[in-house]
């Protein structure tokens, strides 16, 4: 007599089959890839702690733009890196700034791909904090909304297609939705950071974005990384303000709260892949320690069948050759 055999063995048995009943596939059209824009002309400089990503200047994107396009990538999430820094990030604000130059140039480039424009004090401010300081050195929430708003404004003013509020003070985005509605942008979605953990894994980040807060750290106003039933709640505020899409990040170690989120509001789900993922594989990779495409893929598909509707990633034009061929 022969053992019966599961039912899934049987159609795991050829690669035909198995794309059959595979329940999570990765698509380009989940895809968006951050790009970190700097001051000056004709830069390109490498990220030490990120092979492959690069600090550009607005006159070196054309190439860079037209690759991500090329491959298929629907959408770039733009991070600005400010000549002058100050104790307020004035130059965040700025008709003339960097993320608002950025933006005109991509979609002078390339007028479909979708443009999301990271939202945060943290690039522009002397302190490298995500908002106003108060006296005594303390970030100062309601003091910094009204700059948010400004900021995100001049973003759509630009002609960005989503603004992405990173900077976890409380009511952010209800106070964008009213500031960009009243001057008629009623139509722009927001993508908000809604449950941003206190992580170790954007180190690399903050050296790429040169954001790093010059004393203390970012744990009064990002989640603590225990905090599961937390990060619903935010979500939940962040929804009844205005908020269309939901992001958790990092992605990797909160997979349960992508998860939890998608199931608890159904709403559209972004994970961001933070740059300390990005920069582990990378290293292993390169050190022949692990095999990065296969562990790379894995990840994101995982993060695909936690929930997420969509992924940041550093790793996203990598990716999206594999998917192509
Ligand atoms: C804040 C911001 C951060 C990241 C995206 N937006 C860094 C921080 O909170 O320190 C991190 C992204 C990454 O690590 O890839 N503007």
């Amino acid at each position: 007599m022969s053992f019966p055999v599961t039912r899934m063995r049987r159609l795991r048995a050829n690669q035909t089959l198995r794309q059959m009943v595979r329940e999570t596939s990765l698509s380009v059209n989940d895809l968006i890839y951050p790009l970190f824009v700097i001051y000056g002309k004709d830069k390109r400089i490498p990220v030490a702690s990120m092979p492959g990503i690069y600090q550009l200047s607005v006159d070196r994107l054309v190439e860079e733009v037209k690759e991500v396009h090329g491959l298929g990538i629907p959408a770039v999430l733009l991070f600005g890196i400010p000549e002058h820094k100050d104790n307020s990030g004035s130059s965040s604000w700025l008709d003339g700034g960097i993320v608002q130059n950025a933006v005109r140039e991509i979609k002078s480039i390339c007028p479909e791909l979708i443009v999301i424009t990271d939202v945060c004090m943290c690039e522009y401010t002397d302190h490298g904090h995500c908002g106003l300081l108060t006296e005594d050195g303390r970030v100062d929430n309601d003091a910094t909304l009204e700059l948010l708003a400004r900021q995100a404004l001049s973003h759509v003013q630009a002609g960005c297609d989503i603004v992405a509020p990173s900077d976890m003070m409380d009511g952010r985005v209800g106070v964008i939705r009213r500031t960009i509605d009243s001057q008629g942008f009623a139509q722009v979605p927001i993508m908000s950071y809604a449950a941003k953990f206190a992580s170790g894994f954007y180190g690399p980040f903050r050296e790429a974005a040169q954001s790093a807060p010059s004393f203390g750290d970012r744990k009064s106003y990002q989640m603590d990384p225990g905090n599961g039933r937390e990060a619903l709640r935010e979500a939940q505020l962040d929804l009844d303000e205005g908020a269309d899409i939901i992001m958790v990040k990092p992605a990797l170690a909160y997979l349960d709260v992508i998860k939890a989120v998608k199931e608890e509001f159904g709403c559209p789900t972004a994970a961001y892949s933070v740059s300390g993922e990005y920069a582990m594989f990378k290293a292993a990779g390169q050190n022949g320690w692990i095999q990065e495409e296969g562990i790379a893929m894995e990840m994101l598909t995982a993060m695909k069948r936690a929930g997420a509707d969509m992924i940041i990633t550093y790793w996203a034009k990598e990716a999206a050759n594999l998917l192509n061929t």
